[in-house]
Parts: structure tokens; sequence; C-alpha cells
């Protein structure tokens, strides 16, 4: 199978990408998902092998029993997977797979590196992170300045450079490292990684890289961008259910000592006292690792890069000037972050419809055209702030109603697609039309949905209940119904 056949058939191939839901009128169909950004659809090839893993499971850190041997093996091979993937040389670099998140790997390394070079207590933080790739620096560091972006209003975004330097000189060997996304999971807008990790070089900082939002959207080069920590989730990469992963200099993690304590990461242990281990990575996994979820992580970027990072990248680049098009064609419609002519983006689109509600429009869109898009401050709270900074002011609040606080909530945000491998350009061709009939007949939908709690909404005469749609339970009595 040539690259493009390969490509083709694992875009057809995702679990849940064509599961039907209702919509408001009665009828039923698959639904559109864009709301790959906060977590992919599983890849059906990449889940075969966890399954069929499982005839053979058994734990890691054995090599007696025939399963053992295979469990340490293939879990081995999901690491070299993981550096293969990001380009890490293994001499240089070393991956480990932490807690079910990238948050596991921002707070694990805020916390070594603390205590680690404690005569470095600032740690530069662009604006645009996510709040797990900026409350653990905060959590640790005496001090964290955050980097302003480029642009301003709804076109802020895209580390501005100019300002990194001055902040470099400002604070120069007093900065232990710069953590800065890959790409903004609000705007998509793409950090210059390259152009980082040399200015903080020059002064003896790390560069940490949230790479969540990139990982599944465009190649990324260790070696090429001199990169000394590069954390992701493997959720945001078609293997739901498997770890957070951290891909380090093994300098760095030579230096530091390890977070967790337990299981796997000693080479003996006395009453009195224990040694740690020095083998890499087995210091940094403490505990029964999540071997399944790392074996399919491992087979989604063994696919992936059969098929080339650089050809997903511009098959996606593609949609996001599609869908830029289409929605900023619409009247009333904005759309935030930096103009994908301008900076290079990932495929994560924010925006809003005058007079519409951020929830009202996530709701609507999924009730009436069976489209899954995100709503809110996606974790990011200074950044969607900077970006609806203008539009704040001029939205009429009453300050002085009691309901004020809700109010603010309700408009504090935006509706988000975002893309994933399976996203066609039928599917960004009924978002714009979807968005297009939503900013049409606003009076109407307004009249058919009251608000929800703080910033939610709901249809006054269409809600099925979840558990219509996925109950565990009926589940489990269908089997044992089955079963007789
Ligand atoms: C840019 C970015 N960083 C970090 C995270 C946190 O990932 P997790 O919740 O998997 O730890 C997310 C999740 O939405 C994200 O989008």
């Amino acid at each position: 199978m040539g690259n493009s056949e390969l490509l083709a058939s694992l875009q057809a191939s995702f679990i849940g990408r064509d599961t039907e839901y209702p919509t408001v009128g009665g009828s039923r169909g698959p639904r559109v998902y864009l709301d790959s950004a906060a977590s992919t659809l599983m890849l059906a090839p990449a889940y075969q092998v966890g399954h069929e893993f499982l005839q053979h499971y058994a734990s890691t850190h054995s090599d007696l029993h025939y399963a053992a041997r295979g469990a340490s093996q293939a879990f081995h091979w999901a690491h070299e997977k993981v550096l293969e993937f990001v380009d890490a040389d293994p001499e240089v670099y070393c991956a480990f797979f932490a807690g079910s998140g990238a948050t596991a790997g921002f707070n694990r390394m805020a916390a070594s590196l603390a205590e680690t070079r404690p005569e470095r207590e600032v740690v530069l933080v662009s604006e645009m992170e996510h709040h797990s790739n900026d409350l653990p620096h905060r959590h640790h560091f005496e001090s964290v300045v955050h980097i302003p972006c480029l642009g301003e209003f709804e076109r802020y975004g895209a580390l501005n450079m100019e300002r990194l330097r001055l902040l470099i000189e400002e604070h120069n060997h007093k900065i232990n490292y710069i953590a800065v996304t890959g790409a903004s999971n609000v705007s998509g807008a793409i950090t210059p990684l390259a152009e980082v990790a040399s200015l903080a070089h020059q002064v003896g900082a790390y560069l940490i890289v949230d790479a969540s939002q990139m990982i599944a959207h465009a190649p990324v080069s260790m070696n090429d961008a001199d990169i000394d920590v590069l954390v992701f989730s493997g959720h945001k990469i078609y293997a739901p259910g498997s770890p957070g992963v951290v891909i380090a200099r093994r300098e760095v993690l030579n230096r530091i000592a390890p977070c967790e304590l337990g299981g796997g990461m000693v080479d003996d242990v006395y009453l009195e006292q224990y040694m740690t281990t020095a083998t890499l990575p087995d210091r940094e996994e403490a505990g029964t690792p999540n071997i399944v979820g790392a074996i399919t992580l491992g087979a989604v970027l063994d696919l992936l890069n059969r098929i080339g990072m650089d050809k997903v990248r511009e098959k996606e680049i593609d949609l996001i000037n599609h869908a830029w098009q289409g929605l900023s064609s619409i009247d009333g419609v904005t759309l935030y972050g930096p103009d994908p002519a301008d900076i290079p983006r990932t495929g994560t689109i924010a925006f809003n419809i005058k007079g519409f509600d951020h929830g009202l429009t996530a709701a609507a869109l999924n009730d009436y055209h069976n489209i899954q898009v995100r709503n809110g401050c996606f974790c990011a709270h200074p950044y969607v702030r900077e970006l609806l900074k203008k539009e704040m002011w001029e939205m009429d609040i009453d300050l002085d109603a009691p309901d004020a606080d809700d109010q603010i909530e309700r408009k504090r945000g935006m509706a988000r697609a975002s893309l994933g491998l399976y996203t066609t350009r039928d599917d960004i061709d009924a978002l714009i039309d979807a968005v297009r009939d939503l900013a049409g007949r606003r009076e109407e939908i307004l009249a058919t949905y009251e608000p929800v709690g703080r910033n939610g909404y709901r249809h006054t005469k269409f809600s099925p209940a979840p558990q219509d749609l996925f109950d565990p339970e009926r589940t489990l009595a269908n089997y044992i119904a089955a079963e007789g």
C-alpha cells in the first residue's frame, strides 16, 4: 500500500467517526466531530494492536515468562516509536510515560527543575499557554514572567520574539527555562521553536515545549529545533486512554532527582535506605505503567510516521484555509487569533457569532446540525481574555443585575472547531453552512433555548439524555442477556 492509500484507509478507520446522533426535528445521522483539540478519536488499527497485545497481557519488568518478556519488549518499542516520531536521537534524548496527559509531565518537570537549579528562579511562559503549562511553573517558582504575543484584540497570538529577547536580556541567568506551546489550543498559532531554543540556550536556560496541540498536526524535530524537553498527551493523537509523554535530554534527566517513588525505579531497598536506579526511563516510571495505552500510542505514531507528518500538515493547511475563508465571509462571525496568511496555524479555529453566547453556538451546532465543537475559555483564560478584550467592553451586560457574573461567564468565551486526520472538506463545508444558518436565524434560535448554569444552554424541547446515547449499564445488561 502506498502512502496516499494508507492515509485514505486510516482516515476511514477512526472509531466513532460516523456514530449517529439525533437532531432537532427528529432526523438522525453521523456526527461531524470537530472537537479534536480536546481529544481525538481512536485510530482503529492502533486500537487493534492494543487489543491483540491483551491476548499476551502481562505486566512489564520481568523477562522470565513469555508474556512478561513480550510486554517489556512492546513497552520498550513504544518508547522507541515516541523518540522516532519527534526525531529525537536516543543517545541524546529519553522518552518516558507520565500520568494520563501532558499535565503530569509539566508538573514533574517544574518540580524537578525548581529543585535542581534553585539559583535560577525565573520561568518565562507565553501568554497563550494552557493552564497546564503555566500553573505548575507558578506553583514551583518564585517568579513566572509571561511573554506577550503579537497583534491585538481578536488577532492576538503568536509569540512576540522581540519582547522575548528583551525579557531574556532582563532576567538572563536567572531564567531556569522557557515554557511555550508548540501551537495554541485556542488559535492554533504556531511558535518558532528553533528560534526560542537558540535564545534560551544563550543564557543557559532550557526550552520546554508543550506539543499537545502540535503533535498530531505538524512535524516536530527535537534534534533540529534543539528542544530540551517536549511534553504531549497521547489522547490528542488518536490514542485515547494512553498516557502522557515526556521526551527530555538525558543530560537534563541525569541532573534531576525522580519525583515519583515506588516499584520499578530502584536498584535496591533496605529498611534504612534505598538506591534509585540510574537506568532511564525506568527511574522516571515508578509503578506499573499503562502498558496497553503506551503500545496503542506507539502504533499510532508508527502509522503516522509511515504517512509522513509533512503530508498530514499539507492536508490540514488546505482545510484551515478553507475554513478560515468560509467562516470569515459570514456576516457577524468573528474569528480569533492570527490570520493563517500571516502566522502558521494548526487546525484549531475559535469563533463567535454576533448575538450568540459561545454556549448557545455550541449547543445549536450540536442540536440542529450534529456538529460537535467545544466552547468556553479552553483552560487558557489569560489568552482568551486578551482576545475578547474589545468585545467585552462593547457587550451589553448589566453589571448591577443579580446574575451579572453568570452573564459575563456566558459571554466570556468562544466556540472552537478543531480538526483531526479524519476531518474532510465536507465536514468544513457542513460547519460553514451551519454557522451561516445559525447567524441568519438568531431570534428563532434564541427563542428555543434557555440558559443553564454559568455557560450552558439547553433546547427547550429537544434534550436527549446522555444515557439514551450510551449507557455502560445497558451495554453490560445486553452482554448478560446475550450470554443467557
Ligand atoms: C495546549 C495544551 N496543553 C496541555 C493540555 C493538557 O493536556 P492533558 O489534559 O491531557 O493533561 C491541553 C489539553 O487540552 C492542551 O490543549
